[in-house]
């Protein structure tokens, strides 16, 4: 089974998934997976300003969740925003929040499924759950623009092992209780092109 074909529960904090248990639905703490948390705001806030660092961006965005980012982004008026989606409940919401955005593309499936759709871009910003497609991230250069910027979700302590040489700008949180993330200091990584 995939992460799209995961039941996914939408809650006013955040959304939630039960690996294996796709049609049950109430569950138990200990057997919920956490998708996304509105604690990350601060997190996302940054990440747009990262990706948006340009004035008229063409910015990509994998993964919408709960539209934290996708909202700071739109705050920041880029010149296009294209958002990479594969869930099929995070896409039903998402019909009604692109509602007289001019600027925004969604482009429906696996990200690395669908890449040769995707342009060049001055930042990309990476939020997806899938190992696989992350693996595949050496070919960002043909993907982001010289100049431009790639930034991703880092739930790593400190550095993560991706392939590319980054800066790391870290930023005081303050964690709901969660199991995907622990202390305050989040690295938040930059990788300039
Ligand atoms: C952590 S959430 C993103 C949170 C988002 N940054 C926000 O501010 O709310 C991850 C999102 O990536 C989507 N996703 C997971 N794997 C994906 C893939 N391979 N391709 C496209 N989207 C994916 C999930 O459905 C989910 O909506």
């Amino acid at each position: 089974m995939e992460f799209k074909d995961l039941e996914l529960v939408f809650t006013d904090h955040s959304i939630l998934c039960m690996p294996g248990r796709p049609s049950k639905r109430f569950f138990k703490n200990d057997s919920v997976d956490e998708v996304m948390m509105d604690w990350e705001a601060p997190i996302m806030k940054r990440h747009a300003e990262v990706v948006c660092r340009k004035p008229n961006s063409d910015v990509l965005e994998i993964g919408f969740g709960m539209g934290i980012f996708a909202d700071f982004v739109q705050e920041l008026r880029p010149r296009s925003h294209t958002i990479v989606e594969c869930h099929p409940q995070v896409l039903g919401r998402m019909e009604e929040w692109v509602k007289g955005k001019d600027n925004v593309r969604i482009i429906e499936g696996e990200w690395y499924e669908v890449r040769d759709r995707f342009e060049m871009y001055d930042g990309v910003f990476y939020d997806a759950h899938n190992d696989r497609a992350f693996l595949q991230m050496f070919e960002l250069k043909n993907y982001v623009r010289p100049g431009g910027v790639f930034t991703h979700w880092n739930g790593e302590k400190g550095q993560t092992n991706i392939p590319f040489e980054a800066d790391y700008e870290v930023i005081y949180v303050e964690p709901a209780e969660c199991e995907y993330f622990k202390g305050n200091e989040y690295n938040l990584p930059i990788v300039n092109f």
